[in-house]
């Protein structure tokens, strides 16, 4: 029973879209209208608003691991997982907004951290990294998504390993477009519209 109520209460955390919330509270427009239509940090950051965009970017990961650390806290380390794994789903896929929600990025990387936090920044690294090398945000969170299922491996956190296949699985599905335009060269830079 505490299993399904943790799943639904994750879910209901990770469907709070916050990048939509800030953005209209700061009368920024409709995020789904700008960019890339995308409800995370790195479109927030299109509307010129970097403060707006690093709000996002807390809360959105912030959700991801408040779900995993209060199932871990009341119902222990299964429990912790699949709220994780709820929460980031819950942004994938709100209910609020039809279905359509985001690409999973910061909340999967929060989510991360809560898990075990060596994963977590190590995976935050892979991200910083190829950003600073690149400037592509949707390169750097696929690669970051990648190496996660690995690093979990190569830390001995085994357990973690299916969590971060079925993350990876969806943020690969979610950037399918993203991935089109890295094909063909067309990904805009971090920050950048065109
Ligand atoms: O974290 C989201 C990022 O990977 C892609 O966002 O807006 O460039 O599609 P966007």
């Amino acid at each position: 029973m505490s299993m399904i109520l943790w799943s639904i209460l994750g879910y209901l955390l990770g469907s709070i879209p916050f990048g939509i919330a800030i953005t209209r509270l700061l009368g920024l427009g409709d995020l789904r209208q700008i960019g890339s239509g995308n409800i995370g940090a790195t479109n927030v950051l299109r509307t010129g608003n970097k403060p707006a965009a690093l709000a996002t970017l807390l809360l959105d990961s912030g959700k991801g691991a408040i779900a995993v650390l209060l199932a871990r806290h009341f119902a222990g380390e299964s429990a912790a997982i699949l709220a994780g794994c709820a929460a980031f789903l819950g942004h994938c896929f709100p209910v609020w907004l039809g279905f359509r929600g985001g690409k999973g990025v910061a909340t999967f990387l929060g989510t991360l951290i809560a898990f075990h936090w060596p994963l977590g920044l190590a995976a935050c690294a892979v991200w910083l990294l190829t950003a600073v090398i690149s400037r592509i945000s949707s390169l750097s969170a696929l690669l970051a998504a990648i190496a996660s299922p690995l690093l979990a491996w190569g830390m001995g956190r085994n357990d973690l390993i299916l969590a971060c296949l079925f993350m990876v699985a969806l943020i690969l599905l979610r950037h399918k477009a993203n991935i089109s335009r890295l094909l063909d060269g067309s990904e805009p830079r971090i920050g950048r519209k065109d």
